[in-house]
């Protein structure tokens, strides 16, 4: 095999970064440059490569490029047996034999599902996050692959808009935190180790503020907002040592991301000082002549590549452009050597040219995928997830005994759903369903209508078009069943395959016929628990005005419907907090807490009835349910915020503490959370922005003290060309169990 040659017999004397920079510059120098080409290439593996050669013509095309050294990449193989397949082909039969490095979509786990990000990132638990990442690599590693697609980690604002299930939610600091635990769960502290993948923050930059939450479509953001809000968690993971980075569908200020400069060579490689590699998206380089940006495949191969777009996903395009543009002197070809030597860098890195089929382990495959192990860590992270949103008359937890429960809703009884919609190596109908966990608790007789179909047809492209709109005919039964009832639990929501990629709505209500099955219930017993499935915030004003009890379970995963039953049930008390505000309706988005103070803002001081505020004539402008918010089955208390000075040094760190105690019945963690305004800064700043939080225990009765340290880059923020400035002035503080804080004081920066 190539590369395994030491040119240097002083190999002592050099770190294993130098080494592998050495390995990486003596195999450039024997590159063809279509070889080096090559390794900028990367194909979707869509052919059973353990069998007959494709016939579509397109799989010939592939796999002779394989052959010849011409494919860096692929994405999509899957299985020990798939990935040594086509490992052999580049291994064996091409020239260098150069290894792949096999990329695949391992958002929230392989074939052990644990629940989608947005929901993980409800538990503000790092800890269960890193761990939740640690599984999917593990799982992900012991079947081929080496680099996962993860983690999205796009702020969004907009609910309506897909993709927010696969990301942290809308706040730079937690979004930047989650980042970094993600980076670290995927990679962990040896990328060499079998057991780890390269992870890829994506989608580099400003995705998540789609136009409208409309799927792909233009983003038009200024400045500030790009520096404060989208950038950050990239920032994170690229210094927690990410080491991909994948660029966007959308513009930024006219540029197609995948041909945006600014952004991927001045920001990202040279202030940020990226090392690893940027891969496009599927097909982005060829959408550069689409957008109107490249004149024709030629022009956008170049676009691309100077911009900083190290990697072709499926555009084709560098494979067929790139060569007669270092001929033509268009491209020079240390831009090619700089995108190539980073590529190989990670592959020495991940050990690949040691071992090009460590990651294809049988019998670690066969342990290691669906382990019980697995299991039970994505129930934990299930459990974690879960935020209790009201809870009326202490409703919940349920009684374990001697009730009568009515269960109603076809995602009740959905193994399929709770999967959510990146799942592509699980098995469809494996998640335990909210029927099946409940069953465990036998001491309450259970009955169960489904009431309404969610959708009808093909669910795997499930959207508005297939939603039941019309068939009530099970009304009846649920309702009879609800009337004998002592207790309702109605799980209803969106389909697992609503959310996602180009899976935006406009309608952000219970889909379908769901809302009116609700009411018809509630009119024969109002002691209803609404378990709620999503994907992105709903708007459920009706429900937060009717409905006692609302759990929100968002999907779960394989263990979803354990995990729901034992908070149900009390057996785990809920501590999650919502990454992402609920609106009360749609014509309300964007919402978000950390939103700007305006020239006219409504406040208690004016009067809201007057007309010339901020404020829509039809809807009051506080949300259904705030950033941070969620609930306990015990309650707390907040005293006693002190901040040891009230002047402090630019350079000072600012220790701040609050007391908080467990005045209710039972245990409970609590996200114990801390903001900051500046009053008056050189360009208007939000008017509340997190800067610390900590999840904490609580034993009935018992008192902690939780300190924060803020320091200057806590009190900081971009300007608008893009620099980080502390400046002087007076700041609030605000700490309390959600962005609607109960302490508040405040102190001056000198
Ligand atoms: C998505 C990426 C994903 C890629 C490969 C694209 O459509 O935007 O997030 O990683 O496909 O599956």
């Amino acid at each position: 095999m190539a590369c395994t040659d030491n040119p240097n017999n002083n190999i002592t004397t050099y770190s294993e970064a130098d080494l592998i920079n050495k390995k990486v510059d003596s195999l450039i120098k024997i590159m063809t440059l279509k070889e080096k080409i090559g390794q900028m290439n990367q194909y979707n593996g869509f052919w059973d490569v353990t069998g007959p050669v494709p016939d579509e013509g397109d799989a010939e095309k592939k796999y002779e490029h394989l052959k010849n050294g011409l494919v860096g990449s692929m994405l999509s193989v899957r299985g020990t047996k798939a990935v040594r397949a086509v490992q052999k082909i580049a291994v064996e039969e091409s020239r260098l034999g150069i290894p792949l490095i096999i990329g695949f979509d391992v958002i929230h786990g392989y074939k052990t599902l644990s629940p989608i990000p947005l929901a993980e990132a409800a538990s503000w638990d790092l800890e269960a996050i890193e761990k939740s990442a640690q599984v999917a690599a593990a799982e992900a590693s012991a079947v081929g692959i080496n680099w996962t697609f993860a983690p999205m980690v796009d702020i969004s604002r907009d609910p309506r808009w897909g993709r927010v299930m696969e990301g942290a939610g809308e706040d730079p600091f937690l979004g930047s935190k989650i980042a970094v635990a993600r980076v670290k769960g995927f990679q962990g502290d040896d990328l060499s180790a079998v057991n780890t993948i390269a992870a890829c923050a994506k989608h580099f930059a400003a995705y998540g503020f789609s136009e409208a939450g409309k799927e792909y479509n233009t983003v038009d953001i200024g400045s500030s907002t790009l520096h404060n809000v989208a950038l950050p968690p990239f920032k994170a993971a690229v210094d927690a040592g990410v080491k991909t980075l994948m660029n966007a569908f959308n513009e930024y200020d006219g540029v197609p991301s995948t041909g945006n400069e600014y952004l991927l060579r001045d920001i990202l490689k040279d202030e940020w000082n990226f090392k690893g590699f940027v891969i496009s998206d599927w097909a982005s380089i060829k959408e550069l002549v689409v957008w109107g940006y490249a004149k024709d495949k030629k022009d956008a191969a170049k676009m691309a590549v100077l911009a900083g777009s190290d990697m072709d996903m499926e555009s084709h395009i560098y494979i067929s452009e790139l060569e007669q543009l270092v001929k033509d002197g268009i491209i020079e070809e240390s831009i090619i050597d700089d995108a190539v030597s980073r590529i190989l860098t990670v592959k020495f890195e991940l050990g690949l040219f040691d071992d090009p089929y460590r990651y294809c382990d049988e019998t670690r495959e066969k342990e290691v995928v669906n382990s019980q192990k697995h299991m039970d860590a994505v129930l934990d992270m299930a459990k974690k997830s879960i935020v209790l949103l009201k809870n009326e008359n202490d409703l919940l937890p349920l009684k374990k005994e001697g009730q009568n429960i009515a269960l109603i809703g076809a995602l009740a009884n959905e193994k399929n759903s709770p999967l959510g919609s990146w799942r592509i190596a699980s098995k469809d109908n494996t998640a335990i369903s909210v029927l099946e966990g409940m069953q465990n608790y036998k001491g309450n007789n259970l009955v169960y209508k489904k009431g309404a179909d969610v959708s009808v047809g093909d669910t795997q492209f499930v959207n508005e078009l297939t939603i039941n709109t019309t068939d009530k005919s099970e009304f009846k039964d649920a309702i009879n069943a609800a009337k004998k009832a002592d207790v309702v639990v109605m799980v209803l929501g969106e389909h697992g395959f609503q959310s996602g990629e180009a899976r935006s709505r406009t309608d952000i209500n219970l889909p379908g016929v769901q809302q009116d099955l609700l009411e018809e219930v509630y009119k024969v017993n109002k002691n209803i628990v609404l378990v709620l499935n999503n994907g992105r915030p709903l708007s459920i004003n009706w429900a937060d005005n009717h409905i006692p009890a609302i759990l929100e379970t968002w999907q779960l995963g394989t263990q979803a419907g354990h995990a729901v039953a034992q908070v149900l049930y009390g057996d785990y008390n809920p501590s999650g907090k919502l990454p992402m505000t609920f609106p009360r309706n749609v014509g309300q988005i964007p919402i978000y807490y950390n939103h700007k103070n305006t020239g006219r803002p409504v406040s208690d001081t004016n009067n809201p009835n007057l007309v010339f505020w901020s404020h829509y004539s039809d809807v009051e402008n506080t949300p259904l349910y705030p950033f941070g918010h969620g609930l306990s089955y015990t309650s707390f208390k907040y005293e006693n915020l002190v901040l040891e000075k009230t002047v402090f040094g630019m350079d000072e760190n600012i220790h701040v503490s609050v007391d908080v105690s467990n005045t209710g019945k039972v245990t409970g963690k609590e996200v114990v959370q801390l903001y900051i305004r500046d009053l008056v800064a050189s360009t208007t700043r939000p008017v509340k922005e997190l800067k610390g939080f900590e999840l904490i225990e609580l034993q009935t009765g018992e008192t902690k003290t939780v300190k924060f340290v803020l320091n200057k880059a806590s009190l900081g923020f971009y300007n608008n060309q893009g620099r980080f400035i502390i400046e002087s002035g007076e700041f609030e503080i605000f700490i309390g169990g959600s962005s609607y804080t109960t302490l508040n004081s405040r102190f001056e920066l000198k």
